[in-house]
């Protein structure tokens, strides 16, 4: 696993490494998923990465929060599984409508491999709230659209400061 240390919020909850090794083994050793380690997410980190940092942060919240962790934490490792570049200006309108857009391709990429349950796939069609305006149906939900902008804001911060 990538060092992801320095991007957590919680390190008292007593989460355990192994036991969110195992939640996501499945996801994280698949073959299409690991294509997302070749996705650049916020210049020097890859959407694989982002994705495990919003995965092990959401299960470290979830469980001490004692939510359904185990279906947050594979949500959270799936809410990006997307592989177009969303920088890429050959494609017309790719920024604007990225945010709305990609969520739902996530999720069709996700369901087409994964069984999910509806918390999962809520996590990931959610996960850009309150930008898309329907409402999380659950809690764990929330949690992903905070865990998720916390990351991405840690992420691109690190870039500024190199
Ligand atoms: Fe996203
Ligand atoms: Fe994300």
């Amino acid at each position: 696993m990538e060092n992801i240390k320095h991007d957590l919020i919680v390190v008292d909850s007593e989460p355990s490494i192994l036991e969110f090794k195992e939640i996501i083994k499945d996801i994280a050793k698949n073959p299409n998923v690991l294509a997302l380690k070749e996705r650049v997410q916020h210049k020097n980190r890859s959407r694989y990465y982002h994705c495990l940092c919003v995965a092990y942060n959401t299960y470290c919240i979830c469980k001490k929060l004692k939510l359904d962790y185990i279906s947050a934490t594979r949500g959270a490792m799936l809410h990006d599984f997307y592989y177009y570049d969303w920088r890429d200006k050959n494609v017309e309108d790719q920024k604007k409508f990225h945010a709305f857009r990609h969520p739902r391709i996530a999720l069709n990429n996700a369901t087409d491999i994964f069984d999910l349950n509806n918390i999962e796939k809520d996590i990931i069609l959610k996960h850009m709230w309150p930008l898309t305006l329907r409402f999380p149906a659950y809690r764990e939900s929330y949690i992903v659209t905070l865990v998720d902008k916390y990351c991405a804001t840690r992420e691109l911060f690190k870039n500024f400061k190199k």
